[in-house]
């Protein structure tokens, strides 16, 4: 068994998405285990107030202003990190979400879907996954080296209503996780290993107001997903970091192309 069992101190981690909510629990939960993290998002002001926040905690971040699904923009950033950091050991591709104008509205149906919408949240989840690791990844070949974690969720087994895009973006993320992780064991060797989170629910910005109403009640919706989760209760955003850094430390050596739920039990759940 290695020593340092679930050690990545040292490790040059990027967090896309790195400023959000779930993407700035893992950026901070990886740094204080001591790896450096480059905050990748795509707006400058709130990269730059998550880089100075672990500064302040003194903790090693550099921000990198990038949209995702540009690949100049990437390169650009890959280029930043190996010319501070000289390597990069972790990939955490959180940058997603939905959108609004592909949420099917509660009095609406299929047919109302716009699909100028659809094509703009597959692409932002799909492709906003894929581009980064087709960038980011080149360095991890390079090396032999490195960890790559997607964030899917619990939609991907079990598709929620009204939200028919984010649903299958997810579900093909686990499965491009899968054949990356193929592709990078029998191509580069066994260092390099591609898994993937599917968080539950979690409130964030993105989400807060079809759970929550302008009282912080639970909407009709938020009570349907409280009701199907056994622990009933949203996750804490600090509750992925233990599944974050297992993957990426040595005790997940033989570990690739999984996707871990963090979800209170949700997808274990019948229903009744
Ligand atoms: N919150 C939940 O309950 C939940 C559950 C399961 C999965 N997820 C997934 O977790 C991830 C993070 O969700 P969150 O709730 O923290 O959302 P969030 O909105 O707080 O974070 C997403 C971040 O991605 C950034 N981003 C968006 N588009 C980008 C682009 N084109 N380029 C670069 N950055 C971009 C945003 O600026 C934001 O900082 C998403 O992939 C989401 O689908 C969330």
């Amino acid at each position: 068994m290695k020593k340092n069992l679930f050690s990545i101190h040292d490790q040059v981690a990027i967090i896309t998405g790195g400023a959000g909510v779930l993407g700035g629990a893992i950026a901070e939960g990886l740094a204080r285990a001591g790896a450096k993290v480059g905050i990748l998002s795509r707006t400058a002001e709130k990269v730059n107030k998550k880089v100075a926040d672990l500064k302040s905690q003194g903790l090693e971040a550099m921000p990198l202003v990038c949209d995702v699904l540009n690949e100049n923009q990437l390169e650009a950033a890959r280029q930043n990190v190996m010319d501070r950091w000289g390597r990069i050991d972790i990939l955490f591709n959180v940058a997603g979400g939905n959108l609004s104008g592909a949420t099917i509205g509660p009095e609406q149906n299929f047919f109302d879907l716009s699909i100028k919408d659809f094509d703009a949240v597959v692409a932002l989840n799909l492709k906003g996954t894929v581009l980064p690791t087709y960038v980011f990844a080149q360095q991890m070949a390079e090396q032999k080296r490195g960890s790559i974690v997607n964030i899917s969720s619990v939609t991907a087994p079990r598709p929620f209503t009204r939200v028919v895009g984010y649903s299958a973006a997810k579900a093909a993320i686990e499965n491009f996780t899968k054949w990356m992780a193929v592709e990078m064991a029998q191509k580069y060797g066994e260092e390099i290993r591609v898994n993937a989170i599917a968080p539950g629910v979690f409130i964030g910005e993105q989400n807060r107001r079809l759970l929550l109403d302008e009282h912080n009640e639970l909407t009709a919706r938020g009570r349907t997903i409280i009701d199907h989760t056994p622990m009933k209760r949203f996750g804490e955003p600090k509750e992925l970091i233990g599944a974050a850094v297992w993957l990426c430390s040595p005790a997940a050596a033989f570990v690739t192309g999984i996707v871990v739920p963090v979800d209170g039990g949700f997808t274990a759940f019948g229903g009744v």
